[in-house]
């Protein structure tokens, strides 16, 4: 189960984001006195070493680094634990393999091809969520986010997706970019983004929303107004300067569960579930066109009932992206907490599941394929 608060609207996009106030200590001495404790003979003398390294720790310690001179960051409130994890150990073995894995955090960053996540310490990342369970209390309304537009997601799923499937500087296709939540959460973390919207008024709107957010990392935010079964996403990504993208969030129409507009080009508009499913398998195949090989594709997905019978809809859309050259990666099931129209309206939904035999939404999908 995971719970997903809402990050701090300034939260850097690092180790530093939720675990508590940084310490600045110097690297080498560091090291060097993590190297000692590994090196212990036995538990009574790494334990003295111990003690000493935390001695040192305190506000004009041996170990705080001043200003200027090559430092390494870590949380204070991780630090202490993997201390007294450390501490706690009840055999030499033992502690010396926690010491030297914290002495492997201290060495420096170690990341994946397609993420900031330093893995030497992943610890210090508790609000990157890995289940696949997601409750989220709370919608983020920090900066310009509103929840003011009918079917768009919550900004902690952008948010998640960003961080754990690219880097700065990375380029982000959003064909379905509704209200801009995608492109807001993008210019946050430093991610260019590409949207395209079918409704123009929309893509004004998302274009006042990002020039009201501060873009603290200069990154390039471009949306469009078109239709993504034959959107030209090469020539629109080549306009910017970019020749691929590196991760594509879908966030399409639950078919005719909400109808965004009575334009026929919209996938709310398809007259079948089939139509449905034939008009986004158009836009992930241009998709998959421009996105990178090995890259991730995240679909946001519910399902949908209809003369009386559940519609997997979520099942059969993750099959159409199947198709198209990606492996699925995960399956995420997601809380959906009373969007404006469904609250007005829940206490009927109880009634009817009661009295039709079936159990009202509570949940959506999000699904992750990687491109082959
Ligand atoms: C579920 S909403 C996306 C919401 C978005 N994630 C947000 O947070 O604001 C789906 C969007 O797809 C748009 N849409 C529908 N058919 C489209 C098409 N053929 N091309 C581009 N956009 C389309 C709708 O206008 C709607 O805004």
């Amino acid at each position: 189960m995971a719970i997903v608060e809402p990050p701090a609207p300034s939260a850097p996009d690092g180790p530093e984001s939720g675990a508590g106030a940084p310490l600045y200590l110097r690297r080498a001495a560091l090291l060097e006195a993590l190297a000692a404790l590994c090196a212990s003979p036995d538990l009574p003398t790494l334990r003295a070493e111990l003690a000493a390294l935390r001695a040192a720790l305190v506000p004009g310690g041996a170990l705080r680094a001043p200003g200027g001179e090559e430092a390494v960051v870590f949380p204070e409130p991780l630090l202490q634990a993997e201390l007294a994890q450390i501490d706690a150990a009840l055999s030499l073995e033992r502690a010396r393999y926690y010491a030297g894995r914290l002495r492997k955090a201290a060495q420096g960053e170690r990341t994946a091809a397609i993420n900031e996540i330093d893995l030497n310490r992943w610890k210090a990342y508790d609000d990157i969520v890995t289940d696949s369970l997601w409750l989220i209390e709370r919608r983020d309304g920090s900066g310009v986010h509103r929840a003011d537009y009918w079917g768009n997601f919550v900004p902690q799923i952008p948010n998640q997706l960003l961080r754990r499937y690219t880097r700065r500087g990375d380029w982000v296709l959003d064909p379905f970019a509704g209200a801009g939540t995608t492109l807001i959460e993008a210019q946050r973390l430093g991610r260019n983004v590409l949207g395209v919207e079918l409704q123009p008024p929309l893509v004004e709107r998302v274009r006042d929303l990002v020039a009201a957010e501060p873009n603290r990392h200069g990154a390039l935010v471009h949306v469009v107004a078109g239709d993504s079964t034959c959107t030209d996403f090469r020539a629109l990504l080549a306009e910017q300067g970019a020749a691929s993208a590196q991760l594509a969030i879908l966030h399409p129409p639950y078919h005719d569960i909400i109808r965004f507009s009575d334009d026929p080009r919209d996938l709310s508009n398809a007259a079948s579930i089939d139509r449905f499913l034939a008009l986004l398998g158009q836009v992930v195949s241009r998709v998959v066109d421009v996105l990178d090989r090995g890259r991730y594709l995240a679909l946001v997905i519910g399902d949908k009932y209809a003369r009386g019978e559940w519609v997997p809809l979520g099942f059969l859309a993750m099959q159409t992206v199947q198709e198209r050259g990606f492996a699925l990666k995960s399956i995420v099931v997601k809380d959906i907490n009373g969007t404006a129209g469904k609250r007005a309206q829940k206490e009927l939904w109880r009634y009817r599941a009661l009295v039709g035999g079936f159990y009202v939404f509570r949940h959506e999908y999000l699904f992750l394929f990687r491109k082959r």
